[in-house]
């Protein structure tokens, strides 16, 4: 899209906000552009906090179609919209509701914790929901003895399972396609070219990488990390779109996307994230449409296990 498109596309969704009493969410792995017309960027903990302190009639979602969903949940007397219900997620998709029900009937004495990158109906079957940035806390507020499961993310399970030393953790076997895809090889030749360079890793990646990081954690943590350590220069391993907001905030220093295995790739790209674009959002905001509409019964027990979440920041 040309700048003058995107300039006037930009305008008409600053209108139509105004006119409709609507707010955008936007999450940091969206486009520049359309990180440039929210009202508010956060990750995934943060946006859902911020939803439920929104004073408009419309939410506009600009994320993946869990981030829409769990925004509704919070807010069922709002009209949430989503520019683009086919925006998924592979972690979401990789837990199935009936097929996570019967998982966790085979563990009738274990709790469930749930990453936040899931579907509504397998919310309603957990006990609190975690994020990336309050995953630890979560497991911690459990007690040691309580057995749990942890789902669907397998990296950050065994991530959080070896920070807690914790035995008595079953993970669902789920994954994020964009972190899984990293390069260990590519990355360490990165290293190798950048000795100075701090390695900042989402814990959604393999335990290898990982291993590598000098700061793990999610994409607020991340970013505040980057603000706060002396480094000039930091190698970044999680999705892409999450440069345009630490090269806006610290433009004296200098990030570098870590590499996928796939040789012609440069960096990692959410397909997901970034099917959300200026002219789906503005006939969004026009149409009101797209909506997210939950049956009211799943809607009130994934409320809980969310609530559980926010309660724990
Ligand atoms: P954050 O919680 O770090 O924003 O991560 C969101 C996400 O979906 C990562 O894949």
């Amino acid at each position: 899209m040309n700048v003058e498109n995107s300039s006037e596309l930009t305008r008409r969704i600053e209108s139509l906000k105004r006119e409709n009493n609507a707010v955008i969410l936007a999450h940091y792995y969206t486009t520049p552009e359309v990180q440039a017309v929210a009202d508010f960027l956060g990750d995934s903990l943060a946006l859902s906090v911020q939803a439920q302190q929104v004073d408009a009639r419309i939410i506009l979602f600009a994320g993946v179609h869990f981030m829409a969903e769990t925004a509704k949940v919070l807010c069922p007397d709002k009209k949430v919209l989503i520019p683009c219900p086919e925006a998924g997620c592979s972690l979401a998709e990789s837990c199935d509701a009936k097929e996570f029900a019967a998982f966790k009937a085979k563990y009738p004495d274990h709790k469930v914790v749930s990453y936040v990158n899931t579907t509504v109906e397998v919310k309603a079957l957990t006990d609190v929901c975690c994020t990336s940035s309050n995953a630890l806390k979560v497991v911690e507020s459990l007690p040691a003895d309580q057995p749990l499961i942890f789902a669907p993310d397998r990296n950050l399970g065994s991530y959080i399972q070896k920070l807690t030393g914790r035995r008595n953790m079953v993970l669902w076997d789920g994954a994020c396609h964009v972190h899984e895809e990293f390069s260990l090889e590519r990355l360490l030749a990165l290293k190798r070219e950048h000795p100075q360079a701090k390695v900042v890793v989402h814990p959604e990646c393999r335990a290898y990488i990982v291993e590598v990081a000098d700061y793990v954690g999610s994409t607020a943590g991340i970013l505040d990390y980057c603000g706060r350590s002396e480094a000039k220069e930091f190698i970044v391993v999680t999705e892409a779109g999450i440069l345009a907001e630490m090269r806006k905030r610290y433009p004296e220093k200098n990030f570098i996307p870590a590499p996928p295995d796939d040789e012609t790739c440069g960096c990692n790209n959410c397909r997901y994230m970034k099917m959300v674009t200026l002219e789906n959002i503005a006939e969004c905001l026009e149409k009101e449409s797209p909506e997210i509409v939950l049956d009211e019964e799943i809607r009130r027990a994934a409320e809980r296990s969310i609530r559980n979440m926010i309660a724990i920041r």
